[in-house]
């Protein structure tokens, strides 16, 4: 009776010896049960100049002159444009999108966006959340994927939902609502 208990007690023993080495099973590998996540909704306006002396946003590639492309098929930006609380410019900045878009439809206007919303407000000065998608800059309304973050950020996943809210059609100089909605 005492020997078929310290079989079981050995028997048992092994099994929790298993467990901890399957949970933590190499030295360079080790796993944490994850905490509970927060859903962070951030509304925001995002100033994109591209006119005057001081631009928010560059050309940085286009196609060759002999390409007339209609949508501008090929040409690439470079933004570092201020994210502010109001659509006023001069309202509080709560951040800068900074990163590229281009011209990826060549018969559509559909603007690649690969941009790090980096923010510099309160307790999320310093945090970041990466977007990448397709941007069908005339609609009035857009919907992009949220990839990433960092910071308060870490592990988001989510998405910006972008509304024109003021065009200048001649010179391309836009402030756009985003509407943003991350778990994390
Ligand atoms: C979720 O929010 C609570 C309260 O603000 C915070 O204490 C906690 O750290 C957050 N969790 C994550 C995973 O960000
Ligand atoms: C954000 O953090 C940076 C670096 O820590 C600091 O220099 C800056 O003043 C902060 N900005 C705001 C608006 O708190
Ligand atoms: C922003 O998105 C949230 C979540 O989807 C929604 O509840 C809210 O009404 C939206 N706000 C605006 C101004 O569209």
């Amino acid at each position: 009776m005492a020997k078929a208990t310290l079989v079981l007690l050995v028997i048992s023993l092994v099994g929790v010896m298993q467990w901890a080495n399957s949970t933590n099973a190499e030295s360079w590998a080790s796993r944490l049960e994850a905490e509970k996540e927060n859903v962070t909704n951030l509304q925001f306006y995002f100033h994109d100049i591209l006119s005057g002396k001081n631009p928010t946003a560059i050309k940085v590639a286009q196609p060759s002159a002999d390409n007339k492309s209609p949508t501008l098929f090929g040409s690439i930006m470079m933004a570092d444009d201020p994210l502010t609380e109001g659509p006023d410019p001069s309202s509080k900045p709560v951040g800068r999108a900074q990163g590229i878009y281009g011209s990826a439809g060549q018969n559509e206007l559909a603007l690649i966006m690969a941009m790090n919303f980096a923010f510099t407000d309160g307790i999320y000065n310093g945090s970041c959340i990466s977007l990448l998608g397709k941007n069908p800059a005339m609609n009035p309304v857009r919907e992009m994927p949220i990839v990433g973050g960092t910071g308060l950020f870490r592990f988001a996943r989510g998405y910006a939902v972008a509304q024109t809210y003021w065009l200048d059609v001649t010179t391309g100089d836009a402030i756009v609502g985003y509407n943003v909605t991350v778990v994390h």
